[in-house]
């Protein structure tokens, strides 16, 4: 069996039954194509003329061929189904007209290819008396059409319109769903962008926030962004979800906002408190939450600020929480706080080296501290918290 991709020539059209003839009539106004699928609106579409007639009779074949020649199309032949798939990838038809029956590989078997292959090819499937079971399956299986034999010619030009209508639909949506992915992609993007912009102001104010306020209580320089760092490393150990770290970060570094509402005698104070001046200075967790509270992104932040001086033990401030009811992230701050004081310097004392603090917060393991928390904060070396500790930039060095 021979390829036969040609177009049927002039010798060939000797052989058309009455039905050619009737091809070659001036078309009827009153045939029932509907306006929507005249065939000169299709014909502007480029490439959406060519259609692949596939049957193993070579009558058939020339017939169906000049009939779409004579409306038009581009009209091309296969004798079987798997000719028919290798001029199909060199052709590239819109339309694909099978017998049904063959002789080797069916029309199925070719729908099924095409459908597997090609997205943009519709087929349309000619069938015999009796296969209407079969052609319901086709369409179930994605043929546009199917006719039966004898094929008439409007049947097959209003079929083929019709295949080559809802190809143009198919095509124009996939454009536009390409067009919309693209939108949505590109202003994600920009979202992305805007967001990460609107989070680097919040985070420098509030850094600028906690500058002023380590400045009036004298503290030593860049104090809360060691403690952010030493919080995060520490929650870095302990495999604390990336998603999580820009809370704890925040909550670490406004850990003491609330001060701000504490009087300066207080806070100020260079001797020990009394009970009364320990009272106020014991709200100030409850003051930071406060000041935080309505402020949507910095819940989670609040949730620490409020329960950063709880104790693992419950004989912390201002609940008495105790283990796992203080939210994570002020369990590790309560670490990274201690390992700071331990080892700044003070008015009236120097601060203590790395063994030293290492040794006393393993001490309270179990008491003040979570003692998971003190077990991630061991197992980091010396040489890690160096490099920790040197990343940490004075507040002078922020943009
Ligand atoms: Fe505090």
């Amino acid at each position: 069996m021979t390829l036969d991709s040609q177009t049927p020539g002039p010798q060939e059209q000797v052989e058309y039954s009455s039905t050619v003839r009737e091809a070659s009539r001036p078309r009827d106004p009153r045939r029932s194509v509907p306006a929507a699928l005249s065939l000169e609106g299709l014909a502007a579409v480029p490439g959406n003329r060519k259609v692949l007639v596939v049957d193993d009779e070579q009558d058939v074949r020339r017939v169906l061929a000049a009939l779409l020649l004579d409306e038009g199309f581009e009209a091309h032949t296969a004798p079987g189904a798997e000719e028919a798939l290798a001029l199909i990838a060199q052709l590239e038809p819109a339309v694909v007209v099978s017998d049904l029956k063959m002789p080797d590989r069916d029309g199925l078997w070719l729908l099924e290819q095409v459908r597997d292959r090609f997205d943009d090819v519709e087929v349309i499937l000619l069938t015999g008396y009796g296969q209407l079971e079969t052609a319901v399956q086709a369409l179930r299986e994605g043929a546009s059409d199917y006719l039966t034999k004898p094929v008439r010619l409007n049947q097959l030009s209003t079929a083929v319109a019709r295949a080559l209508l809802r190809r143009q639909l198919l095509l124009e949506n996939r454009a536009y769903q390409r067009g919309l992915e693209a939108m949505v992609q590109a202003k994600t993007k920009e979202l992305a962008a805007a967001y990460e912009r609107i989070s680097e102001t919040y985070n420098l104010t509030l850094e600028a926030l906690v500058t002023a306020l380590d400045a009036r209580e004298c503290e030593t320089s860049n104090h809360s962004q060691r403690v952010v760092r030493t919080t995060l490393a520490i929650a870095q150990r302990m495999g604390v979800p990336e998603a999580a770290m820009d809370d704890i970060a925040r909550g670490a570094l406004l850990h003491d906002i609330g001060k701000i509402g504490v009087p300066d005698g207080v806070l100020l104070k260079p001797g020990r408190l009394d009970e009364a001046e320990w009272e106020e200075m014991r709200k100030h967790p409850d003051i930071g939450a406060r000041i935080l509270s309505g402020i949507a992104f910095l819940e989670p932040a609040a949730a620490i600020v409020l329960a950063h001086q709880e104790r693992w033990d419950g004989s912390g401030y201002p609940k008495g929480l105790a283990g796992e009811a203080i939210p994570l992230g002020a369990r590790i701050f309560a670490v990274a706080d201690a390992l700071d004081a331990i080892t700044s310097d003070r008015p009236y004392r120097r601060g203590r080296d790395l063994a030293y603090a290492r040794a006393e917060i393993g001490r309270f393991g179990g008491t003040q501290f979570d003692p998971e928390v003190v077990e991630a904060f061991l197992s980091i070396s010396d040489e890690e918290w160096d490099a920790i500790r040197a990343e940490a930039a004075p507040y002078t060095a922020l943009p």
